[in-house]
């Protein structure tokens, strides 16, 4: 996610006018469409997996590459993504998403063996990669000042529906058990999101970088409708933009930025090290083992994708109210609990408490979507310096997805050799120790400046108190 682009703030509420600030919504909205996308790719593969072992009679590990070839095509495209979006520009690199997701869901559609469902899902992980990167940087070059938080969250949010629409529509196929329609319908989403990219303006930020100055001020225009406004915030980023992005570079010499970087990356392993995508790739698996039948898989994992959906608005609502820390701390708390709880009860295997634990694992997904779900993005997006902004949230972001890619590609063996019980309380032992990390190492960035954050993390400060 990236605000290499966070301007310094030129907008205010008062003086937008109305007609450009539902345009700059409109334009936000659409571009978070591409979280949609995200959500899909994560959310398509569990339903589909048992139809898919059953036809072509492959193992559990063989299951782990087709779950996470996904993952390894995005932590690929994400680490390209830097160049593409800008060199192409942003525009045009979700355009290359959508039609890479597109693509990719075709053909997995029509695989003929796992060998060509892998492949196709590397493409659907390109496309995702790419996405991933690009519409948080999109974002936060588009939307004004004050709306900006809010657009990172709407982001979240479509991840979350996008998740839940995968499980819907794999719920709906699993009567019939076509696999192939469950992973091939998402392309119609996908092709809509194509249409609707076609329509977004480029990133008047990137168009400045190109030296399009006349359509820049254009967009601006369209965006913010105050030529006013639109003449401040085109002499921000220009000036901006004469800080060149020397990510690399600057990582060499300057250990104060490798220790943002650094923050960056261990946030996103924490993000994915709760285990919330053993949850999203593999919970009617979950629900199998704990004793249900097909329907009430398919249904439960239905309702995880609800749980997570309203969940992320309690994020939404406290997230600037809280502040960071305090809702990080909650949530792991809770995610800890929940998981000890899961695997205790799958441990007893007593019949009764079935129903308790499917109640636990929600409890387990409401922690996730009120905390690390939308907050380890913000804090990425935060806690870099602007001079090395792109460079550190691609890394933070390609670590999402290497993470994400060990715990996908982990899970069934973890379950087959240690067992359910070991499995859960592992993940919830490494919730309980992210509580001690997020105190001695995230900080607080709860209505502190971007530049002020900078300043602190360039003068030395400890980590936890770049924020103050
Ligand atoms: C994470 C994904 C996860 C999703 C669940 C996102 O913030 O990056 O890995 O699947 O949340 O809602």
């Amino acid at each position: 996610m990236s605000a290499s682009t966070i301007p310094t703030p030129a907008t205010t509420h008062s003086d937008a006018k109305p007609h450009a600030k539902a345009t700059a919504i409109f334009t936000c909205v659409l571009a978070a469409l591409a979280g949609l996308m995200f959500g899909l790719d994560i959310g398509v593969i569990s339903g589909a997996q048992q139809f898919i072992q059953k036809e072509f009679g492959v193992s559990d590990h063989a299951l782990e590459w087709i779950v996470s070839a996904m993952m390894f095509g995005a932590a690929v495209g994400a680490l390209g993504a830097g160049w593409l979006s800008s060199s192409l520009g942003r525009k045009r690199s979700l355009i290359l998403g959508a039609v890479l997701f597109v693509i990719g869901s075709i053909l997995c559609a029509f695989a003929q063996s796992p060998d060509m469902l892998i492949a196709a899902r590397v493409i659907l992980g390109l496309a995702i990669g790419i996405a991933s990167f690009t519409a948080p940087l999109y974002l936060a070059e588009v939307a004004p000042e004050y709306i900006r938080g809010a657009m990172i969250s709407v982001y979240q949010l479509m991840i979350t529906i996008g998740i839940l629409v995968a499980f819907l529509s794999d719920t709906a196929f699993s009567y019939s058990g076509n696999w192939r329609w469950m992973l091939g319908i998402i392309a119609i989403p996908g092709a809509l999101f194509l249409i609707g990219v076609l329509f977004l303006p480029d990133s008047p930020r990137w168009l400045l970088m190109k030296q399009r100055d006349a359509e820049a001020l254009d967009v601006l225009q369209r965006l913010r409708g105050n030529p006013e406004i639109v003449e401040r915030e085109a002499n921000d980023i220009r000036e901006q933009l004469k800080t060149p992005q020397r990510g690399w570079h600057l990582f060499l010499e300057n250990s104060n930025f490798r220790r943002s970087v650094g923050l960056g990356i261990l946030l996103q392993l924490m993000q994915q090290f709760t285990g919330m995508n053993v949850v999203m790739y593999y919970a009617p698996r979950i629900f199998q083992d704990m004793g249900y039948d097909t329907a009430a898989q398919m249904w439960f994992t239905a309702i995880v994708g609800l749980t997570n959906v309203l969940a992320t608005f309690i994020a939404i609502a406290l997230i600037d109210r809280w502040g960071r820390k305090p809702i990080l701390y909650t949530g792991f708390a809770v995610m800890a609990v929940g998981l000890g709880v899961v695997g205790s009860l799958m441990g007893a295997g007593s019949h009764g408490m079935q129903m308790f634990a499917v109640i636990m694992l929600l409890v387990f997904i409401v922690g996730f979507a009120m905390s690390a779900g939308p907050l380890i993005w913000t804090l990425c997006s935060e806690v870099q310096p602007l001079k090395g902004r792109d460079f550190g949230i691609g890394c933070s972001t390609m670590t999402n997805w290497i993470a994400n890619l060990v715990v996908g590609f982990t899970f069934l063996t973890l379950l087959n050799s240690f067992g359910h019980t070991n499995t859960f309380w592992l993940y919830a032992g490494f919730n309980a120790v992210f509580i001690v990390l997020t105190f001695w190492l995230v900080p607080e960035t709860k209505g502190v400046t971007l530049e002020q954050i900078e300043r602190n993390l360039m003068h030395g400060k400890r980590l936890r108190d770049i924020g103050r």
